[in-house]
This record gives structure tokens, sequence and C-alpha cells, in this order.
């Protein structure tokens, strides 16, 4: 049998001879910031059960308020998953299907609000992309209209980590993975409170909670009680290459998603460890 060795050819790479486990090697090659794909994107992430659940109520006011940010902003718009995610869940689980049988089904729930964003938005150019496209095309896409929209879960589907029952990677977790990723300029979380409260408002006794007006994800995280957010967001943030912080802003309250695109302070900014370039 002849000996093929001789004709493989050497390719020079800086990693080629190195352990790509040893940071202390790799750092001079890998330990640089990424480039921003998309610097001029606004990423808004629109809350399934705190927005979209609530129906024409609060989606309408605020796809008019998107309709008018449009000439001002190139906008990824994802949604979150809400009420039939949960529900979705519960059968799910009582039938004994593995986390990663759940995610996509959950993430298709997500995809379904997108559609119906994405459906009152048409007039305006805007279409719902699915997850390839988003990978893929974005730019093309934001070329040809000023907004699209896609679902917020990221698409782990049986690669979804198996710690815990329910998904842990969920739509706020997929927005800032995707908003980081293509270096956007921003992300915003829309819901229906002010922000994050030291305690649920919602919930007996919230009355007493107070808005947290600014906060390190680190912090936040060490924090007891629940959020509004995915608990894996704050585990994604401490490794942002990007962004500088996510701003919480509600949803219902006119204009409040305006001024956070146009950079004002005006719910719960979280703050990522990344430092300005
Ligand atoms: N510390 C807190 N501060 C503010 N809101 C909180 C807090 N803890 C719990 N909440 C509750 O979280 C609710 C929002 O729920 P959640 O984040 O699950 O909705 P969502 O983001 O729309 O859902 P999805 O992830 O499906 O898009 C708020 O209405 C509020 O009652
Ligand atoms: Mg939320």
């Amino acid at each position: 049998m002849a000996d093929s060795t001789n004709t493989i050819k050497h390719v020079a790479s800086p990693l080629a001879r190195q352990t790509l486990l040893d940071s202390e090697l790799t750092r001079p090659v890998a330990g640089r910031r990424p480039i921003r794909l998309l610097p001029w994107l606004q990423v808004v992430k629109i809350g399934g059960r705190s927005i979209m659940d609530r129906g024409a109520e609060a989606i309408l006011p605020l796809v008019d308020e998107l309709r008018r940010l449009l000439p001002e902003h190139r906008l990824l718009l994802l949604t979150g998953a809400g009420i039939r995610a949960r529900h979705l869940y519960g059968v799910g689980l009582d039938l004994g299907l593995p986390v990663g049988s759940l995610a996509p089904l959950a993430a298709s729930e997500a995809g379904q609000n997108g559609h119906i964003l994405a459906s009152l938005l048409a007039p305006e150019g805007v279409s719902y992309v699915e997850h390839s496209t988003i990978a893929n095309q974005l730019a093309i896409h934001l070329s040809a209209a000023r907004a699209v929209v896609g679902s917020a879960f990221p698409p782990y589907h049986h690669h979804e980590f198996p710690g815990s029952r329910i998904p842990i990677h969920r739509a706020d977790t997929g927005a800032f993975l995707l908003a980081d990723a293509l270096g956007a300029a921003g992300l915003t979380l829309v819901e229906d409170v002010d922000g994050v409260y030291t305690a649920d408002p919602r919930a007996a006794g919230g009355e007493r909670g107070e808005l947290i007006r600014e906060i390190d994800a680190a912090e936040l995280a060490q924090r007891p009680g629940t959020l509004p957010l995915d608990p894996a967001l704050l585990e994604v943030m401490a490794t942002a290459r990007h962004l500088e912080h996510v701003q919480i802003v509600n949803g219902l309250v006119p204009g409040r998603l305006t001024a956070a695109l146009r950079g004002e302070h005006v719910g719960t900014l979280i703050h990522t460890g990344v430092r300005p370039a």
C-alpha cells in the first residue's frame, strides 16, 4: 500500500502545534476582541408572557411604536415564548420528555409570537425569518427592510444542557447570545414591568419592592428571589464580548422603548463585564 503521509500538505497555522486547552498558548491568537458584524443593529426582545400573551391591548400600541422607530433604527425583533410554552412544558414533563425535546417545541412557540408580530409589521416590509437566515443572511434582509423578526430562543434542540428538566437557554439568553455575537449596538428587553425590582412587583408583598436602576450582572446573579429574566442570561453576560449592558424596559408604557433605543436610561441597566474598546 502506498505511503500517503508524504503527500499531506503542511498548513501553516499559529495554532497548529498547540493544544487548544492551554489559554496561555492560544491567547496571542485568540485573545483579541472579535469584530462587530452588524455594529448598527439594535436588537429588541419582546416578552412572550409579558407582552404577546396580553394580546391586542399590549401588542398594537407597541407595534405602532415600532413602526415609528423604523426610519431611525435597523432592528432585529426577537419574540419570547409565553404561556403556550409553559403549557407545553407541563404536558411534556408529565410525559417524561427530555429537555432536548422540549427546547425546540418551546422555541417554536416563540416563533409563533414572531409570526404574529411580523404579520402586523408586514406593510412596512418586515418579515419573520428562521434561525438559519438570521445566521447567514441577516445583513441582506436588513438592507431590504428596516427590521426583521425571529424567535428569541437559541437553537439548542438536543444539545440543550441536561442539568434541568426545563430548558435553561430560553429567550433572554438567546437574544443576548445573538446580539453579542453580531456585535450589535444594543439589546433591549421589553417586559410589563419598569425594570428589575428587589422583589416581584406583581407577587404578594411586591409593593415593598424597589426598582433597581442599575446593577452588574454578577451582582444580580447573587441576589436571592425571582427575576423577570432567564438566570442563564446573567451567566452568558459574564463572558460578553461586545455588549456593555442590556436595558429592561416597560413595553406597556408608550415611549419607553423609543427612549431606550435613543440611549436614555428609562428602565434597569444590567452591566456586563465588557469595557469600551
Ligand atoms: N425581581 C423582579 N422584578 C421585576 N419583575 C419580576 C421580578 N421577579 C419576577 N418578576 C415578574 O416577571 C414577570 C415577567 O415574566 P417573564 O420574564 O417570565 O415574562 P417574559 O419575559 O415576557 O417571558 P418570555 O421569557 O416567555 O418572553 C413580570 O411581570 C414580573 O411579575
Ligand atoms: Mg422576561
